[in-house]
């Protein structure tokens, strides 16, 4: 027998295609007599254009067509009712629809020119007057205008928002704290701008290439927009460079290179700028308040988690912040509310663990002040009011290995060893403190398919439109078709990015691996029984007659259990059965009426040690131990990677990472890599990460959580403790910089 090729660590299939810079980007796609798009932005956040003069860059040699609100081509469909994918409730932005500003940074016009120099010199020169009006950007001010989300078309459900009476236990219990937090805006940068390069092919029919987390997503927009057929319009995303729910809605320049390509017959690349990647989407800022209760023992009596965050004028985009402290933590009392108010903003848009990430970070810094009130230690606390049942949504878990996380994360760590008073280390100058977390991710299934070829040369190709952006989803796809098929990894190429392809879902919510995973497992596991029916329907073989369990397929071979050394290669069957190739498609559809009956979620605990300059006010995270309990892990060296990235986010989330609006602007000031800070290198320590692997029989047929999300949740609020431990300084307001430090 080989080894399983699940639950190895092998690098990623398309590395050396990546590293050697054959891996090519929306960008770097290039046709003979290609056009280059300039967009240019609104100064104004709110208002409408008066007028627009085009004349001095149309001048220019080599402009080849302004468009704007004025002469956009007819054929763009404005329907309000259309909906992509993954647009919440209300009318999707229509670039160029008309004179209106909603948002500062909205396309008020493309240049198309010969070479981008020339697009972006003449866009220069395009006069625009403007009428503005006073931009509502502040979400404190929008208190008093905040409404329910209530239940969407688009899948949001508020969740149930009480159970026992939360006021009353609250008043009677004998310990209580109420704090507020607030998260700040912020934006995905992926390393790859947002770019489509549009092909025209002649007859209305278009090759796309754009940068998307779903390349059926980009097509279905494509076909509603512009009225076309699907089979018309191919799109193509073979590569992403990182994406983090950016990708997960067409953007603009999708919009505005398939308009301009339709009108001029000419093949149109569109490719933003770093600083209109701030001009659609963001992380909603967040406004939250808790007040917890315990008896005298540190038992849990009451949570009350109430949220507003923002949203645009044109669409309400709700995420589930409070649901997480109905279902975290075993309590009677509990009350939720979670309100959006309007801003003059483009939509908020999923940025990685959409909700999770501003939601537990409030619940999971009020339960560290929580057990710091109760005088007891943060993990025994969360153990103590650990949850093993879903008291929200009345529902077991699946599987739930938190204590395990905790168990395991602890010894890793050194827990053991906390002194429980704040300010108690110290290394000289600096103050050290010991913090941690629990983290908490959604585990889904999605409907997907797969199609698997097996040719005649023993070799496998498995295809899904599904995408890769940084995942390691072609990786992992591979191994699971190796796998099932028992053929070597170099015979087996998954395929995605491709409109034509089988149906998968966005690629989002850590569902990925769950959903296109169970597709890949199903076509090969039939795929293989039909190698099986062939080899066993031929009289001159050894397996003539015998049952499908007698035999086992290994490296590219089939061999009888009882004769393991009498191989015989799935090439040379096709080969005597006279089959050319078998060729097989699949749809995965998930169990709901099992899964329905459990809360499928991922857990994390997350132990952070930091550093902070007494005289500056510095935080230094020096030790990272993240615990995580997904499920089946497919690929440890990929899995870790995903972990690895939600914990260097979480850190930048706690120390660094803020979109700074102007208010009388209405602009974000800080829209480049200059000024929204990042971490480097030097800011990240070693991370540790402890996967508790656990077969979930519930979540799919490959036992797997997901992962992605789950890496960012709770880091933030473990920072913030470790602050607090190191400091005695509650900070709630994120991200923690050396000002609020000091203050
Ligand atoms: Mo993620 S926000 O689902 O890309």
């Amino acid at each position: 027998m080989t080894e399983s090729m699940i639950g190895r660590a092998l690098p990623r299939v398309d590395g050396p295609l990546k590293v050697t810079g054959r891996a090519p980007y929306v960008a770097d796609i290039t046709v003979p007599e290609l056009t280059h798009g300039y967009v240019l932005s609104s100064r104004i956040a709110k208002g409408w254009i008066r007028s627009i003069d085009t004349q001095k860059a149309l001048d220019i040699q080599g402009v080849l067509k302004i468009f704007t609100h004025e002469n956009r081509p007819r054929t763009a469909w404005f329907d309000r009712s259309y909906r992509d994918q993954d647009s919440p409730d209300g009318s999707p932005f229509r670039p160029l629809a008309s004179e209106r500003i909603y948002f500062s940074g909205q396309p008020v016009a493309l240049v198309v020119a010969e070479t981008l120099e020339i697009a972006r010199y003449a866009a220069s020169l395009i006069e625009v007057e403007y009428g503005a009006e006073p931009p509502t950007t502040s979400l404190e001010t929008q208190r008093d205008k905040a409404f329910d989300p209530g239940k969407a078309k688009s899948g949001y459900e508020p969740p149930p928002n009480s159970r026992g009476n939360p006021e009353e236990a609250f008043t009677e219990a004998p310990i209580q704290i109420e704090a507020h937090y607030s998260t700040p805006m912020q934006h995905h940068n992926p390393m790859e701008m947002h770019a489509s390069t549009v092909i025209w092919e002649g007859d209305e029919r278009l090759t796309v290439y754009d940068k998307t987390q779903s390349v059926l997503n980009s097509q279905s927009y494509v076909c509603s927009v512009f009225n076309l057929k699907k089979d018309k319009v191919r799109v193509l995303s073979p590569f992403v460079g990182g994406a983090f729910g950016s990708g997960l809605r067409p953007q603009y320049q999708l919009f505005m290179a398939v308009m301009a390509s339709l009108e001029l017959k000419r093949s149109v690349r569109v490719v933003l700028t770093r600083p209109q990647m701030f001009t659609f989407g963001h992380r909603p800022r967040s406004l939250q308040t808790l007040r917890m209760a315990t008896d005298q023992d540190g038992q849990l009596q009451s949570i009350t988690h109430e949220a507003l965050s923002e949203t645009s004028q044109f669409e309400d985009y709700a995420e589930q912040i409070v649901a997480w402290s109905g279902s975290g933590y075993q309590c009677d009392n509990i009350r939720l509310d979670h309100k959006l108010a309007r801003l003059d903003t483009y939509t908020p848009l999923d940025m990685r663990a959409p909700g999770a990430a501003s939601g537990v970070y409030a619940l999971e810094t009020a339960i560290d002040e929580m057990a710091f009130a109760a005088g007891i230690d943060p993990l025994e606390f969360r153990k103590k009011n650990h949850a093993d049942h879903d008291h929200l949504h009345d529902k077991p878990f699946s599987t739930k290995e938190l204590l395990a996380c905790f168990e395991e994360g602890a010894a890793r760590f050194g827990w053991a060893g906390r002194p429980q008073s704040p300010r108690s280390m110290r290394e000289g100058h600096q103050l050290v403190g010991w913090g941690m977390a629990s983290g908490m991710w959604e585990a889904y299934q999605r409907p997907a398919s797969a199609r698997a070829i097996l040719t005649a040369d023993g070799r496998l190709i498995v295809s899904s439109a599904t995408a890769d952006f940084g995942t390691g989803t072609y990786t992992v796809m591979s191994q699971i078709a190796a796998e099932t098929l028992g053929l070597p990894l170099r015979d087996v190429v998954f395929k995605l990015g491709d409109s034509s392809l089988p149906f998968a879902p966005l690629s989002g919510g850590s569902f990925t691996a769950s959903s296109v995973g169970s597709a890949v497992l199903a076509v090969c596991q039939k795929l293989k029984r039909k190698v099986f029916d062939l080899a066993s329907g031929l009289k001159d073989l050894p397996f003539y007659k015998h049952s499908f369990e007698e035999v086992v397929f290994a490296d590219g071979f089939l061999h009888l259990k009882s004769h393991p050394t009498q191989l015989l290669s799935i090439a040379s069957i096709l080969r005597y059965a006279g089959v050319s190739s078998l060729d097989e498609e699949v749809k995965s559809l998930p169990n709901v009426v099992k899964q329905e009956r459990f809360s499928r979620v991922t857990h994390a605990a997350v132990f952070v040690e930091v550093k902070v300059d007494e005289d500056f006010g510095t935080v230094t995270v020096s030790r990272v131990v993240s615990a995580v309990d997904a499920g089946i892990i497919l690929n440890p060296l990929t899995a870790r990677s995903q972990i690895v990235g939600g914990v260097v986010w979480g850190i930048s989330m706690a120390l660094q990472e803020e979109s700074i609006m102007d208010h009388k602007l209405g602009r974000f000031m800080n829209h480049d890599l200059a000024e929204y800070h990042i971490p480097v290198h030097k800011d990240i320590p070693d991370i540790d990460v402890i996967f508790i692997e656990e077969k979930d029989e519930i979540v799919n047929p490959l036992g797997i959580k997901g992962l992605g999300e789950i890496g960012i949740v709770g880091v933030p609020a473990a920072v913030g403790n470790a602050i607090f431990h190191a400091t005695g300084r509650r900070l709630r307001d994120l991200p923690f910089t050396l000002d609020k430090v000091i203050a």
